[in-house]
């Protein structure tokens, strides 16, 4: 492909270069995958309400999230096995998310470490996102390494405490590094920039766990740990429990529903991502863009309420600003990229994504992000108030 214009070309030739196991482990949703076509598809569906004769010539996307100041209110989602989609692929998200200036959230379930990521950025902050594991001492040092490694603000992901199923990781049998059967063998030949780069690497196993837990290295018994760590009696205790130990930002991650956001809120985190978890968990939850509404309207004023799910786009970005976000996060738009260039392709990702916030933004009359609400969205359902936006005299 000559020229990329779209995350929707990235994502094309992610799935020329990429193994086809670690593609669809991105490309991919639980279930009948519902709600993971419905974080696309309700974006898509929000009409844009268009305005002219707006002084447009000076204009900026910059915003704040979590107090930090950033190029687009866009940050990066956390990933398991990002570094299966093109090798040291965290550290080339991270440095292209820092180079662009806009936070990287690292996964507990990366292949590049946590220390991995802050030598490869020359200790430049960044987000860590943790899970609650069975094994309490496994996360207090987890933490305690965030905290070393200068990350700035941690996520904790409550939606997860245990696994929905996805179909296709079942049928490519699913590890890192890949079982060597015959199907992956021959597919994973056929994508020499992909293993050629992957032979250069050492990291190739889950970075945050090998090596820190005793008696952890050998796969089989690692993917054994990962099922049974998974702590299904995962509750607001614990999410209590984090708060004390981590005295920087917390955001939680995860929440869908109204009630669950109040109860969120007064467990002193600074944020929440309304979030299904890119439509992996809960087949037939709402998309997060319908789901955020209501989030926003009750604890908005109580605690940054930022979103991901479905962003393919700048217009998206905008949609949920309008809708009550102040801030978004990309997964797939980043890991598409990346399978398909790289730091390059995480940084094109990034450059589309912008252009687009900053024409679509302009498009509707405004010149900053500031003043974003509803009134840029078109139709009734939005109770659109008479006059106007931004708004050069
Ligand atoms: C391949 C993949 C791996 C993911 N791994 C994690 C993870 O380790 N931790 C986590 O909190 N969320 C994880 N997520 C969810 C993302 O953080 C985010 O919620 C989701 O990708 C947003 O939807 P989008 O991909 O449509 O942007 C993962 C998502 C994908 C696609």
């Amino acid at each position: 492909m000559s020229v990329i214009t779209s995350i929707e070309d990235l994502r094309v030739l992610a799935e020329r270069r990429v193994p086809r196991m670690f593609y669809q482990y991105a490309d991919s949703g639980s279930w009948t995958e519902s709600t993971y076509r419905a974080n696309e598809a309700d974006l898509a569906g929000i009409r844009l309400r268009q305005r002219v004769a707006v002084n447009l010539e000076h204009r900026s996307t910059r915003a704040t999230m979590l107090g930090q100041d950033v190029a687009m209110p866009v940050a990066i989602a956390p990933t398991g096995l990002t570094g299966m989609q093109h090798a040291d692929g965290e550290i080339l998200a991270a440095r292209a998310a820092r180079d662009f200036g806009i936070p990287f959230t690292l996964s507990t379930m990366s292949i590049c470490s946590i220390e991995d990521v802050a030598e490869g950025t020359n200790g430049h902050p960044f987000w860590f996102q943790v899970y609650v594991m069975r094994d309490r001492k496994f996360v207090e040092r987890l933490i305690e390494r965030a905290r070393r490694a200068n990350v700035s603000a941690l996520v904790l992901t409550l939606d997860l405490p245990i696994s929905g199923q996805r179909h296709k990781d079942i049928r490519n049998g699913l590890s890192a590094p890949p079982k060597l059967t015959l199907p992956n063998l021959l597919n994973i030949a056929a994508k020499p920039r992909w293993w050629w780069r992957m032979l250069q690497t050492r990291r190739r196993t889950l970075g945050n766990i090998v090596g820190h837990i005793e008696g952890m290295g050998d796969n089989a018994l690692l993917s054994e740990w990962c099922a049974r760590q998974f702590d299904p009696t995962l509750n607001w205790d614990d999410v209590r429990w984090i708060r004390r130990l981590w005295d920087g930002k917390l955001v939680l991650k995860g929440i869908q529903d109204a009630e669950d956001a109040c109860i969120a809120a007064e467990t002193g985190a600074d944020a929440l991502i309304v979030s299904n978890h890119g439509g992996r968990q809960l087949d037939g939850a709402p998309s997060s863009i319908v789901a955020l509404p209501e989030i926003a309207e009750a604890v908005g004023h109580r605690l940054e309420v930022h979103m991901d799910g479905g962003i393919r786009s700048g217009q998206d970005v905008l949609k949920a600003l309008a809708l009550g976000a102040k801030g978004t996060y990309i997964g797939r738009s980043m890991l598409y990229g990346l399978g398909a260039m790289g730091e390059a392709g995480v940084t094109r990702a990034l450059e589309i994504i912008q252009k687009e916030l900053d024409l679509t933004m302009a498009f509707c009359g405004q010149t900053g992000l500031k003043a974003v609400d509803t009134r840029i969205l078109y139709g009734a359902q939005y109770r659109a108030p008479a006059p106007a936006l931004a708004l050069a005299a």
